[in-house]
């Protein structure tokens, strides 16, 4: 019988949903641009280790959490927390998670809102309207509210229809649509010249830097930003997998597919870099650093299309488009993390439920507009540098100590009945109860102390 509450109705369903929560500008444009300014493939292999050994782990405690409870985190951890103290910081830490989620929306929802303008852009000046490609170019607050709203409208359509016909259905037509425009744009920007000097930018590591706190920070940043963790998406996500499914799989497909995703998309970041550096485009500051990593995407990139004629509008279109739609895929998740929590905890509708929220959240993103300077940057640090890292700290612990160990390991054993001969069972359950809160506190310790 389906559950009343949705479920995912395939491993590809929840495959793309996931990745498509995971994949967005986290991958696209947060992690080329922090490879370029970080030591090339010295960050690509400090990302790729903390990946696997430690966001890996710790998506996994979110989607055990979640497939165990078959609810949103903050009934999650209530479920599995003796009464007391334990249970109210469970509590406590499932409604930070959903608040910082909805934060998190609110600068990715203005952030989308360019991308999508940008998009357009290309559209207006291939028939000629240069004006209006302009006025979609230039930072001003009406562009700016519109497309936010644009994307926010949009996002709220999917999520209203629910994880079968919204979430599922949606990722399952978009990831594929975006995988096929990334391999065309880095198969196309590939053949220009110049692009062998990003190449080599971008595959030659520089070990000096590879062990720098600052980058090591900034990786870990990334990869906690980039598989959506420590704000229950993901275990909101695990709370839709049938009881069926092989979970350290499903993980393991989703890690895969994220950072595939992120290395591709420096194959085509990097080398544009420096396609756009050939054609005369400025891409150092004066003292020879690269420029920061806003003015890559929304000045680099779009100089380097103009300096290619007809071909160059057809590129920024599918560029912007690509940026548009997995954004989108990310921007759902988020918002269903406090859909689901309100919905479950307070029995409204969804439809009532998603239009007042996502209200809520394009209302913040308005403020954050209307004070850009003062909150644009400090709420992507607070969700992003900090919240982000210590949640997930969190989740590792109440799976790792407070969940019943028997129930943690019957969890993993359900629909895998082999797992115990394999060695995810014999690492795992150390790992996130020692090792992954361990280096996730040394590490937070660095941010605090830098
Ligand atoms: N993983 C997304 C990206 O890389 O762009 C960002 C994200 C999605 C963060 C969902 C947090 C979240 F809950």
């Amino acid at each position: 019988m389906a559950s009343p509450r949705g479920e995912f109705t395939s491993r590809f369903g929840f495959v793309m949903a996931a990745a498509g929560s995971a994949v967005g500008l986290g991958n696209i444009w947060g992690f080329p641009t922090q490879a370029a300014s970080n030591g090339g493939a010295a960050f690509l292999l400090v990302y790729l280790a903390l990946a696997f050994s430690l966001a890996y782990p710790a998506l996994m405690a979110e989607l055990i959490l979640g497939r165990h409870a078959h609810a949103n985190a903050v009934n999650a951890l209530r479920l599995i927390s003796p009464a007391g103290l334990l249970r109210r910081l469970g509590v406590t830490t499932g409604v930070v998670g959903l608040i910082v989620a909805s934060l998190i929306l609110s600068f990715y929802a203005i952030v989308a809102g360019w991308m999508i303008a940008f998009c357009l852009a290309a559209l207006a000046s291939l028939v000629g309207m240069e004006s209006l490609a302009q006025w979609l170019t230039s930072f001003g607050f009406a562009r700016n509210v519109s497309f936010m709203l644009l994307f926010m409208v949009l996002t709220i359509s999917i999520i209203s229809e629910g994880v079968r016909a919204g979430i599922e259905r949606w990722s399952e037509r978009l990831m594929p649509a975006m995988l096929i425009t990334l391999v065309a744009l880095v198969g196309y920007v590939l053949t220009l010249d110049g692009a062998s000097d990003g190449l080599k930018v971008y595959l030659l590591p520089d070990f000096e830097r590879a062990l720098s706190p600052k980058l090591i920070i900034a990786a870990l940043g990334a990869a906690f930003f980039s598989l959506s963790l420590g704000v229950g998406t993901m275990l909101i996500y695990g709370s839709y997998i049938s009881d069926r499914e092989n979970l350290p799989l499903l993980g393991g497909m989703v890690t895969l597919v994220d950072i595939s995703i992120a290395v591709l998309a420096g194959f085509l970041v990097l080398p544009a870099m420096y396609v756009a550096h050939h054609n005369g485009v400025q891409i150092f500051t004066e003292t020879g650093t690269l420029i920061s990593e806003d003015t890559l995407i929304f000045t680099v990139l779009p100089e380097l299309f103009s300096t290619m004629g007809i071909a160059g509008v057809v590129v920024s279109f599918t560029f912007f488009f690509l940026m548009s739609i997995a954004a989108l895929t990310s921007s759902i998740s988020m918002l269903e993390v406090p859909v689901a929590y309100t919905i479950e905890e307070h029995g409204v509708s969804r439809k009532k439920a998603v239009w007042v929220i996502g209200g809520i959240i394009a209302a913040t993103s308005t403020v954050i507009l209307l004070n850009f300077a003062e909150l644009f940057g400090l709420v992507i640090a607070f969700t992003t540098r900090y919240s982000q890292p210590l949640l997930g700290f969190m989740f590792c612990i109440y799976a790792g100590w407070i969940f019943n160990r028997n129930t943690l390991l019957q969890e993993l054993r359900k629909g895998n009945p082999d797992v115990e001969q394999g060695l995810f069972w014999k690492i795992w359950p150390w790992y996130v109860r020692l090792v992954c809160p361990l280096i996730i506190l040394a590490i937070f310790a660095q941010t605090l102390l830098g």
